[in-house]
């Protein structure tokens, strides 16, 4: 079979990386996969078996073992959800506490190393896949530095965390429960320095830091709305598969 087409969508918090992948993925016909769902999951794992990101040889020794739980994770398409051991975890990964556990845990080198042979696995056994677009933090440079398209998506961290609470609030008149999130997750400023805390943690890990592939193509996701943004993307993804027609 031919190898797959691989889109890289690279960037720091609430740049819109799901939202625009998942529609770009759709625009291709091609798979979308959320590799932050996959560090979550693990996330999940890794603080129900009470090993905290502070011991990183008991969680090295764990994702080593018998009891690896890397092999019980599962992103499965369609409709984009993530499975632990055989769970619908979907729901509980977008926690505030698992957004924080799964930005300390993705500090490790272990935890890396546990993920990447799964992260370049998905779709490659399926027939029905072509192409896969997959975000995260270092897909272009780590994951796939040979993909055939590489997006950086960039932005005021203000815009970025207004966008955020915009976001939460539409999921709670979406879930009709107004407690979804608390007053700290709904506050602009208090976000920004959250985002900011963990961007800074993402972009300065000595393996699989944030960071943007010298080939790769720059949106400043603050001036653009989500629309315009997949369209830049779209335009960018095209003229670089160009080269080769047999990829479209
Ligand atoms: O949606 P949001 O940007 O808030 O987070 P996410 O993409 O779901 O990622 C959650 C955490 O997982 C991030 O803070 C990163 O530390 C980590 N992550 C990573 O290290 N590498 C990736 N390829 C994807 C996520
Ligand atoms: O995955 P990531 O954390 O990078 O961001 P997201 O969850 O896809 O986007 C955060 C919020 O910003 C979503 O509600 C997006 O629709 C919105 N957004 C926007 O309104 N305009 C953009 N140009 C990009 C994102």
């Amino acid at each position: 079979a031919a190898p797959l087409v691989r889109v890289a969508v690279d960037g720091p918090s609430a740049t819109g990386k799901s939202d625009s992948a998942q529609q770009l993925a759709q625009r291709l016909g091609f798979l979308y996969v959320d590799s932050g769902a996959l560090f979550r999951a693990l996330a999940l794992a890794l603080s129900s078996k009470l090993l905290p990101a502070s011991n990183p040889s008991a969680i090295a020794a764990y994702l080593t073992g018998p009891e690896n739980p890397v092999p019980r994770i599962q992103w499965t398409f369609p409709p984009g959800r993530i499975m632990l051991n055989g769970h619908d975890v979907s729901l509980a990964i977008r926690t505030d506490e698992i957004t924080q556990k799964a930005s300390e845990y993705a500090v490790l080198p272990a935890v890396r190393e546990a993920l990447i042979g799964l992260q370049r696995h998905i779709g490659v056994d399926d027939p029905n896949v072509r192409g896969v677009v997959m975000d995260g933090r270092d897909i272009g440079t780590t994951v796939f530095p040979d993909a055939d398209a590489k997006l950086f998506l960039d932005g005021d961290v203000h815009v970025r965390a207004a966008r955020r609470v915009r976001q939460r609030r539409q999921q709670m008149a979406a879930a009709g429960d107004e407690k979804l999130f608390d007053a700290a997750a709904l506050d602009v400023v208090r976000v920004a320095e959250a985002l900011a805390a963990r961007d800074y943690r993402d972009r300065t890990r000595p393996q699989g830091a944030l960071a943007c592939a010298p080939d790769a193509v720059v949106i400043d996701s603050a001036s653009v709305t989500l629309t315009e943004q997949v369209d830049m993307m779209e335009k960018a993804v095209r003229s670089r598969l160009a080269c080769d027609a047999t990829l479209l």
